[in-house]
């Protein structure tokens, strides 16, 4: 299991003709998985991190919100396309991982955009204020639907919400079991009904939900 749905060569074609990967992105890449082994998975990876770049850059979003930071990869990613003065707030639970995020940011011109708050997201997000330009939801999946009716307020019209795992490769959303499994498919199919949002899947790495607030 690759993490990936569409077959690996396609991928990493995609890949290899997108923006190209910043040389601290490479590095913190090859780091976490040096040092986290099979965790590394949950990194977004080249393609998608590229992907939420352009989306910051086509939204000239300035506050984003990221719901998990692991070791930063998105979080740097994001920050690389936000503007001199913009903002990026990442919230995690685990102490470990956020380290070796903060050591790669401190690294980068742009690690001063980023704010770390560490603890449970569904304690830290009343907390913060909006208006925000974008939130991408990549944390725990069983609370999927909480962080997007927690965030979607908070979100500016027109902002983005992004949410990652969508289709979920290490399950089967189509037939959903398990706990994780029911999380995603139930948010999939709130998400379709929502009528605050202008939503669509794509297939980029495992599902990517990209909504438009209303
Ligand atoms: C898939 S990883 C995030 C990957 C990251 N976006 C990247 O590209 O490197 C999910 C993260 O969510 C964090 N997490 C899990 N439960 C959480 C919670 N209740 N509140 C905040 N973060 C949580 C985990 O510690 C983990 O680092």
């Amino acid at each position: 299991m690759n993490g990936k749905i569409v077959s690996i060569p396609y991928e990493e074609y995609s890949a290899a003709h997108s923006l190209r990967e910043s040389l601290l992105l490479r590095e913190l890449a090859e780091d976490t998985k040096r040092e986290t082994g099979e965790d590394a998975i949950m990194q977004v990876g080249h393609l998608e991190g590229a992907f939420l770049k352009l989306l910051v850059r086509i939204s000239k979003a300035r506050r984003v919100l990221e719901l998990g930071t692991f070791t930063g990869y998105s979080a740097l990613a994001m920050a690389e396309a936000l503007p001199d003065g913009g903002e990026l707030i990442t919230l995690d639970i685990d102490k470990a991982y956020t380290d070796a995020a903060q050591k790669f940011w401190a690294k980068s011109p742009h690690g001063k955009k980023i704010t770390l708050m560490l603890g449970p997201a569904l304690k830290t997000i009343p907390a913060l204020t909006g208006p925000l330009d974008m939130v991408f939801i990549d944390a725990d999946k069983e609370n999927y639907l909480n962080y997007w009716n927690m965030c979607l307020p908070k979100v500016r019209q027109g902002g983005l919400l992004v949410v990652d795992n969508v289709l979920w490769s290490l399950g089967n959303v189509l037939h959903p079991q398990d706990a994780t499994e029911k999380a995603i498919a139930a948010f999939n199919e709130a998400v379709r009904t929502d009528r605050r949002v202008e939503a669509v899947i794509l297939t980029i790495r495992d599902g990517v939900t990209v909504a438009l607030k209303r």
